[in-house]
């Protein structure tokens, strides 16, 4: 199988290399290590070089087998062609955690350092075992400057080469670059042509800050409510138009946006599938068809939390993450 080309994105924030333009998804519930491998393998054979994980996928161990066993049978030359993100989860939000939380994700990775370390939600919960989902009371207010100044040490520290956020809002992002000395060169979020976030990304795209899209493809039905992006008539009607799938507009409209995808696939034949949008584009007249689509968000704050419960020393309108 012929591996392919992809389009590079330099960051404007930090010393990280240029970010390839889809990266790989790595989150699957529940984890499992060999099925993770194996597809990390598989993305590397097909031309993937962009890797995203985070503490909370569990996956961070099974990425960096990966990339060493590539390393090994000459897939790439070395670590330095990789752009490994991960994520700090929010039981470790508190400015004296993200240190060592970050060393524990390197030594799960077996790497020296990440290429992008992101903040995973604006929410802090109390210190404590990794769970999912959390009681109400557990959250406690953000310390937005202290953990900032502690992401910023990592970079200085060469920990991670840039560092960012991920699911924040205009309203965060207004709070930390308050307190930033170094700006997030990234904010990752829900993305794709049925959430689509023109007002973040105009926030982004005038602060420097480089959006990156998770559930590109519309997610992987957690809540059980369907995929509204795969099941979309509108993108089906684009798809059929230009010969490619749905799952191909939806990451071709996202790059056309100057935005980069994060598609999570753990079969060959669709990662393959999920590269080749570089060589034609979407039409004038596809942009305003989707521009029209009925917008609907699918991970919520809420999502982290169980239903029953209290908060008691933060509202949940501060850590909301809707915004159109
Ligand atoms: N920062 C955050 O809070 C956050 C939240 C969610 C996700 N993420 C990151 O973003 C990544 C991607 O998001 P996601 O996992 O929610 O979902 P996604 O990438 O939108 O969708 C993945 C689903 O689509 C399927 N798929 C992949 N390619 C396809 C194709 N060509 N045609 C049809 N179906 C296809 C996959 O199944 P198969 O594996 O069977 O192909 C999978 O079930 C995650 O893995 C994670 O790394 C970050």
């Amino acid at each position: 199988m012929a591996s392919a080309v992809v389009p590079e994105v330099a960051l404007q924030h930090g010393n990280a290399r240029p970010m390839p333009a889809v990266g790989m998804g790595t989150a699957a519930f529940p984890a499992t290590l060999e099925k993770a491998r194996e597809a990390v393998l598989a993305a590397f054979e097909v031309g993937y070089r962009h890797f995203d994980t985070a503490a909370l996928y569990g996956t961070e161990a099974a990425l960096g087998e990966a990339i060493a066993e590539a390393t090994t049978r000459g897939l790439v030359a070395s670590r330095e062609e990789v752009f490994v993100t991960s994520k700090l989860w929010s039981t470790q939000c508190h400015a004296d955690l993200v240190l060592p939380s970050l060393r524990e994700s390197l030594r799960n990775l077996q790497m020296d350092y990440v290429d992008l370390y992101l903040i995973h939600f604006p929410i802090s919960l109390k210190p404590g075992p990794m769970a999912f989902q959390v009681k109400r009371e557990d959250a406690v207010p953000f310390d937005f400057e202290g953990v900032w100044r502690s992401m910023e040490e990592a970079q200085r520290l060469g920990l991670a080469k840039a560092i960012g956020v991920s699911n924040f809002t205009t309203k965060h992002l207004d709070k930390l670059l308050a307190a930033a000395t170094i700006l997030p060169a990234v904010n990752q979020v829900e993305m794709n042509p049925v959430w689509q976030q023109r007002t973040l990304r105009n926030y982004c795209a005038k602060k420097g800050i480089h959006v990156t899209a998770y559930s590109p493809l519309g997610g992987q039905n957690w809540a059980g409510d369907g995929n509204a992006v795969l099941k979309s008539p509108v993108l089906a009607a684009i798809a059929k138009a230009r010969g490619k799938s749905v799952a191909q507009v939806s990451l071709r409209w996202i790059y056309e946006q100057g935005l980069t995808p994060i598609a999570k696939s753990y079969n060959k034949e669709r990662l393959k599938h999920n590269l080749e949008i570089f060589d034609w584009e979407l039409t004038e007249e596809d942009h305003l068809k989707i521009s029209q689509i009925p917008q609907k968000k699918i991970v919520l704050a809420t999502d982290v939390f169980s239903p029953d419960g209290e908060f008691t020393s933060v509202d949940l309108s501060d850590m909301e993450i809707v915004e159109e």
